[in-house]
Order: C-alpha cells, then structure tokens, then sequence
C-alpha cells in the first residue's frame, strides 16, 4: 500500500519513509446567514465522531457557535477536539501555530462565518477537500445561494483542485413549493442533490447539549439519523475517491 494511509510506507532504496496521516477536511459555507452552517457543521463532526474517526471542529466564524457548542459537549459523547480558528493571533504566536491539529486527526470539519468571500473564501477551499453548502428553502435563500455558488466557481478552486461541492436544503418540509423549487434549482446547475435535514426541534435540542443527531438514541431519532447517514456516507465515498485520485497522481 501506498499514499498516506498511516499503516503504508513508500520505499526510497533502503529509507522507508512514513508519512503521517492527511486529514480530510469538509467546508461547510454560505455566504448567507442563518442558514445551518453551524447545525450541519456540528452534525457533521458529531457523525464523524460516532463512525470513531478522530474529528476536530474548526470555527472560523468569530461567533463562536461552534466553538460554544463544543464546550456543552457531555464528557460521555464521543470525543472531538476543537480549534477557535477565528480571532487575531497575539504576540509571536503565527495562525498556522494557532490552527494546528492534534495528532492523528482524520478528518476536520470547517465552520465558516456569514459573508465569507473573496481570498478568505478562496483560501478555505483550498484548504478543505469538500465543500458542504447549506441551503434554506425560500426565495431569498435560494437566490442568494446561487450568486455564492457562482463566486465559488469563478474563484476556478473547484475546477483546478477537483473537489465536489454539495448542497443541502436545511430545514426541509416535504411537499412543499420551496422544496420542488429548490430541486429543480440543484439540477440546473448540474450538482448532486445527496438529501437534505428536516426542519425539526431535534436540531435545537440537541444542540443546546452539544449533541448532534448522530448522537441521541431513540425511535424518534431514526428518521434523521438516517438522512445523516446517507450524507456522512456519500462524504466518506467522496473523500475516498479524491484521495484514490491523489495516490494515482503520487505515483505518476
Ligand atoms: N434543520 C433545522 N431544524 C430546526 N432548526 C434549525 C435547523 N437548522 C438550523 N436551525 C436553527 O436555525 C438557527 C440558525 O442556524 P445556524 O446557527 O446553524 O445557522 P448559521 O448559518 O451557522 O448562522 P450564522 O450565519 O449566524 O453563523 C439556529 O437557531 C438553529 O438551531
Ligand atoms: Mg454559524
């Protein structure tokens, strides 16, 4: 095996070099505010946790939310680490300093602030290897999302670096307009449409505990569960095929 799968070594002559485990890392931005970011950041990194990979939530936004709900995080759920990315670095203190990941973190999960653009936005995909846009089903949302969408694509990172963007409606109730509107929007522009989340209170409960639906028991649960399952599992089948990608470019 090669790559940087931690157990693999690529052989130079008699030097075995090991090299240490890439996480992966999934951005989740909109330039809107409001829209889930923080509830599918969270969610995410909570799934993430419960699959026992080794997780770190990333906030970038200089709200805290993440950061804030890391801290309510009961010491029986699955453990995360958390790094407050936002903020100015003080003294002889440098951001990579700042921003570095505990050992052996396999994947980061990035929580990024409303009205995040131009350079800022350009350096966070790059440095993530998805992108998760959450969206809201309403006129305002929908339109908004699409000028965000299309700043994305004109920064030309997706293209250049070969990375998927998906979209989730957030706080979805089936059958309605919106959601038929949406769906027809998401085809349009020719990208996935994995699932979406329900508009429920579970959202808000769990997160006043710094929980995700991940992590709550309980038949009322499944119905959601099982939508995070189809989004976690279409993100690790993604992250897997970009790093099968990356291992058949190494070893050109
Ligand atoms: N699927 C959902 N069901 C019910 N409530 C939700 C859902 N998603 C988000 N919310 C609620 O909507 C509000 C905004 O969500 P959230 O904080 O995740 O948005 P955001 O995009 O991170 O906002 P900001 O731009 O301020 O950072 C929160 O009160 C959150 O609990
Ligand atoms: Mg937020």
């Amino acid at each position: 095996m090669q790559g940087d799968d931690p157990r693999s070594y690529r052989d130079f002559g008699d030097l075995r070099v090991i090299p240490r485990a890439q996480p992966r890392t999934v951005l989740v931005a909109n330039a809107k505010g409001g829209c889930g970011k923080t509830t599918l950041a969270t969610n995410l990194a909570a799934w993430f946790a419960n699959r026992d990979k080794a997780t770190a939530l990333m906030d970038f936004d200089p709200q805290g939310s993440s950061a804030h709900w890391l801290k309510l995080r009961p010491d029986a759920a699955k453990p995360l680490s958390g790094i407050a990315a936002y903020g100015r670095v003080s003294g002889t203190e440098t951001r990579s300093f700042r921003n570095r990941l505990p050992r052996h973190v396999e994947r980061v999960v990035v929580d990024s602030p409303a009205g995040l653009t131009g350079t800022d936005l350009y350096d966070r995909i790059s440095d993530a290897d998805l992108i998760l846009v959450p969206i809201l089903p309403s006129p305002i949302d929908i339109h908004s999302a699409a000028n965000f969408i299309r700043e994305i694509e004109m920064t030309g990172a997706l293209r250049e670096q070969n990375k998927q963007l998906l979209v989730i409606a957030n706080r979805v109730r089936r059958n309605t307009i919106m959601f038929s509107t949406l769906n027809a929007f998401l085809s349009e522009l020719g990208l996935p449409r994995v699932t979406y989340t329900r508009d429920s209170q579970l959202y808000t409960r769990a997160a006043a505990q710094g929980m995700g639906i991940a992590d709550l028991l309980g038949a009322q649960v499944e119905q959601e569960k099982s939508h995070w399952n189809r989004i976690g599992g279409w993100i690790e089948h993604q992250l897997a095929l970009r790093q099968q990608h990356r291992q058949q470019m190494l070893q050109r």
